[in-house]
């Protein structure tokens, strides 16, 4: 029995949903510690698609137990709706989540602010999901956040919440000429949350830590990938958390001891939302057939999403900062019509060699691409249910990814659904 951390080791979107539903299927827990509905985890059961914002897709497993860990920032609404969506569809939820108590919770004016900032950066705005998601970790980091515990503390989260909501429409009058926001109705709200959040609420830490103690199978979910980190991606076009796998550790209260494999997933080819830099990024023509093909569209927000070739040197990043044990490569299939497939082996600047991301925005953003070219497969990919029943062509790119970034693939997607799917003979 092993613990794996899955993260995206791109700009997230690399199907982690799709991966973590499948190993689900042996995991007893499945935890998440960062992030919050900002993600959008894709399933497909039964030709429906299902997609999550906050609750680990494990959920659908009727055997797995699932965590929210404390380093996630929690949407009460979306969760109440997530929570009431999935029992409609027949999946008990009730004794299978568990919410840690020191999770912070956004709130109605996280969102606002959100909103209003990226409105008045104009042309330099980051392209958030507009969650709340960076106000939130901004009290957390402020200590004003409001937590899950403050929650059972019904006279102080008033004065905490009171003191918040002054000090927040302050900021969004007077900064960004806003309206304001109704500190008796945020009450009212969240007071109602807490009787239903009540039966999901505990110490996951111990929780997990225990089930761990007791052998069982767990599987820790990442959301975003490595370079939306707030560490060691593209700053500041990034999320406002840890998606690597050392978030994991702050983010659930588990020690880098207990980890056993950190699977890296990646698409075979390479997608972002949002503003910043992206040095593989297609030209407009190709990039809207690509975007086509894959059906690259946010989960969240239904943005259309920026399509690149592979980068094998954010791949290495990805692996060195992880410490990748694994990879997972999805949406292989989306390659099948292309008669050459590129693959960034490196980058130019200035007329260097640069093997290493660099941290400087503006080399960033101008980084010429080191391309090797790949003859296509030109046929369908989607029935192979081995990696011998790969074309040879398709066999060849793949191991050439695992040469780049000196990780062995374990999984191969093929397609959105569950028997899509080729296991590597390895561990
Ligand atoms: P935020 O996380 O909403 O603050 O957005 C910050 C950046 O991360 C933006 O570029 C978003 O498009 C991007 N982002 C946030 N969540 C996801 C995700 O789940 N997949 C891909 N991009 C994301």
């Amino acid at each position: 029995m092993a613990v794996t951390i899955i993260v995206g080791a791109q700009w997230g979107d690399e199907g982690k949903g799709k991966i973590v539903d499948l190993l689900s299927a042996k995991a007893g827990v499945v935890a998440r510690y960062q992030g919050g509905p900002n993600a959008g985890h894709t399933v497909v059961v039964d030709e429906e698609e299902i997609v999550l914002h906050q609750i680990p897709s494990g959920i659908l497993h009727p055997h797995t137990r699932c965590i929210i860990g404390n380093g996630v920032v929690i949407d009460p609404v979306i969760l109440m709706e997530e929570v009431a969506f999935l029992e409609s569809r027949g999946i008990t939820v009730a004794g299978r989540l568990f919410i840690s108590h020191r999770a912070h919770l956004i709130m109605p004016y996280h969102k606002k602010l959100d909103t209003a900032r990226e409105a008045a950066q104009g042309a330099a705005k980051i392209g958030t999901t507009g969650r709340g998601i960076g106000p939130s970790y901004v009290d957390k980091y402020d200590r004003c956040g409001i937590r899950i515990v403050d929650l059972l503390d019904r006279n102080g989260l008033r004065e905490k919440l009171i003191a918040n909501i002054e000090s927040k429409n302050k900021v969004l009058e007077r900064i960004y000429d806003g309206e304001s926001l109704d500190a008796d109705q945020i009450i009212q709200d969240y007071v109602a949350f807490d009787q239903r959040i009540d039966a999901f609420v505990k110490d996951t830490t111990v929780y997990l830590n225990r089930a761990i103690d007791a052998g069982e199978e767990v599987l820790i979910e990442g959301a975003q990938g490595t370079m939306l980190d707030v560490d060691f991606g593209t700053y500041p076009y990034v999320t406002s958390s840890n998606p690597i796998a050392g978030g994991a550790c702050t983010g659930l209260g588990v020690g880098p001891t207990r980890i056993d494999k950190v699977l890296g997933v990646v698409k075979a080819y390479t997608t972002r939302v949002g503003m910043g830099p992206f040095p593989t990024e297609f030209g407009v023509e190709f990039g809207d057939k690509m975007r086509q093909l894959g059906g690259e569209y946010g989960a969240t927000t239904g943005r259309p999403r920026r399509c690149g070739w592979f980068d094998a040197v954010i791949v290495r990043l990805a692996a060195m900062v992880n410490g990748l044990t694994h990879l997972a490569i999805t949406k292989m299939d989306v390659l099948d019509t292309l008669p050459e497939i590129q693959i960034c082996t490196g980058y130019r600047y200035q007329g260097r060699t640069l093997e290493h991301y660099p941290a400087e925005l503006w080399i960033q953003e101008h980084l010429e691409p080191v391309y090797e070219t790949h003859p296509g497969w030109l046929c369908s990919t989607r029935e192979a249910r081995h990696f011998s029943d790969l074309p040879k062509a398709a066999q060849r790119y793949l191991r050439r990814i695992e040469e780049l970034t000196r990780v062995p693939i374990a999984i191969v997607s093929i397609g959105s659904k569950r028997n899509q799917t080729l296991f590597m003979e390895t561990d």
